[in-house]
């Protein structure tokens, strides 16, 4: 019988100790050593480990060959672009969101729509009754799909063997479980062991691995910060559970560009892929109503026109009131701020709430004009007109600070019907493209509100 040892083990970056200690000596962070017992059989010497069996050997980088890298076309156009053109053979792609997003839909969809590529879904989470209900629901079959509900990583491996897959997607890590280590499924120790397996499983067959992972109360994935070390690609699934957008972002790409986003929207029958985001993002006709404005943003390298709602009441407590939902508040209260002291909006005596239509979070720095001018609308009661669309960044003193993409952004607003846009005074360098809609270059936030409220 092995020998069970404990460990604390941190949960951010995999550091172990024999004994609890608050701040990890490692990363720094506090409060993040959980207790773990490991095995202690079936562990080599160390001269077994250092004079190991000759494997790979030191190459000349130039003489490693390349091939021409092709990359395997998941026929989901948001799904391949946000990868970087498609899957790379043999590469490790974790996952991750919150539950009940949709990663094993979005996953399982894809799965499915792949006809040519024998695939296997290996999952710890739903039993294959679960699992042919959603594929019904999705409503795709195909014969090279096999499904596997197991949890134990050796067995997966047996059957990986025995199947010979081009492409597998484990759902979800967290419930894997190897026998080389004691500790319970989801914990640091079983996370990496199990990752680090099939990572060396993927690397060394050229097979296409998708983990899907969990996140925890913070919104990072579950599980040792080694995890997105080792894989090559971290996909994050993000979005409201009320609303149907869900945007597929990538955190992290050995293969490609992390700017790129995807964007779906959940159906009833599944997920479906959203190509031009701006069309959904302004379906209301807002005309005549203050308090909405228009923004020309980008998210990722795509750029979309999206609805910036703001009500401004009188305060009725003595701490006024702030919210803000798909827009970051701090910089919210910073815009007020500088409201405050440009156009004399009375910050303490008005409550604000703000709101980024159809649930999307935009980080995008060019908001905050758009973001001011409905504050300021609302404020006023003057609504802005329906044709004109902005963006900019504002600083603190209110200038209005050069944005990127501004190109993207404009040809965007004048493709969706608009007849004007402002955009930062000295942002069009370069831009030469011949337009029909009307730009407006402002240099001051005073200046934008001349523009659209007299
Ligand atoms: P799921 O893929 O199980 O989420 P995760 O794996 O991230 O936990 O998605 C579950 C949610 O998606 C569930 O609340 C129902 C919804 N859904 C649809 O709206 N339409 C569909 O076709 C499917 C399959 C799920
Ligand atoms: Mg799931």
């Amino acid at each position: 019988m092995a020998k069970i040892k404990t460990v604390y083990v941190c949960s951010n970056c995999g550091n172990d100790s024999p004994k609890w200690i608050g701040k990890c000596p490692v990363c720094g962070e506090w409060n993040t050593y959980v207790e773990e017992s490991i095995a202690t059989s079936a562990t080599k010497t160390k001269s077994e480990i250092l004079y190991a069996t000759e494997k790979a050997k030191p190459l000349r980088l130039k003489d490693v060959e390349t091939g021409e890298d092709p990359r395997i076309d998941l026929k989901d156009g948001e799904l391949n672009r946000v990868l970087g053109g498609g899957m790379v053979p043999g590469s490790l792609i974790l996952l991750g969101g919150e539950p009940g997003i949709g990663k094993s839909t979005l996953i399982l969809q894809t799965v499915l729509n792949l006809d040519k590529i024998k695939t296997l879904y290996i999952s710890g989470e739903e039993s294959s009754r679960q699992l042919k209900m959603r594929a019904d629901r999705i409503n795709a079959n195909n014969e090279t799909c096999y499904i596997l509900c197991e949890t134990n990583l050796e067995q997966i491996f047996t059957q990986i063997k025995n199947i010979n897959p081009d492409f597998v997607v484990v759902d979800s890590i967290q419930t894997i479980h190897t026998e080389l280590v004691e500790s319970s499924p989801g914990s640091v120790s079983q996370v990496r062991e199990c990752s680090a397996a099939i990572l060396k499983f993927a690397k060394e067959t050229g097979t296409p691995v998708v983990l899907i992972g969990h996140i925890n109360k913070e919104g990072s994935i579950a599980g040792p910060k080694v995890l997105e070390h080792i894989v090559d690609t971290v996909l994050q699934f993000e979005g409201d559970q009320h609303y149907m957008y869900r945007i597929l972002r990538s955190i992290k790409n050995r293969f490609g560009s992390t700017a790129e986003l995807g964007i779906y929207e959940m159906r009833q029958n599944g997920l479906r892929e959203v190509s031009n985001p701006s069309e959904l993002l302004l379906t209301q006709n807002h005309e005549g109503l203050s308090g909405v404005s228009i923004a020309a943003a980008i998210e990722g390298l795509r750029p979309f026109l999206i609805e910036t709602q703001a009500l401004v009441s009188t305060a009725a407590y003595g701490t006024p009131q702030r919210s803000a939902t798909g827009f970051d508040i701090r910089r919210m209260n910073m815009l007020l701020a500088v409201l405050e002291k440009r156009a004399g909006f009375k910050l303490i005596q008005k409550d604000v709430f703000l709101n980024i239509a159809g649930g999307l979070k935009v980080n995008d720095p060019g908001m905050d004009l758009s973001v001011m001018s409905a504050v300021l609308s609302s404020n006023l009661d003057i609504a802005i007109e329906r044709s004109v669309c902005m963006t900019g960044e504002v600083g603190l003193s209110g200038e209005i600070r050069p944005v990127n993409r501004i190109e993207q952004r404009i040809l965007e607003a004048e493709k969706l019907g608009f007849n004007k846009i402002l955009i930062p005074q000295n942002n069009l360098k370069g831009f030469t493209t011949k337009t029909e809609i009307e730009i407006i270059q402002v240099r001051k936030v005073e200046e934008a509100f001349r523009t659209l409220f007299s």
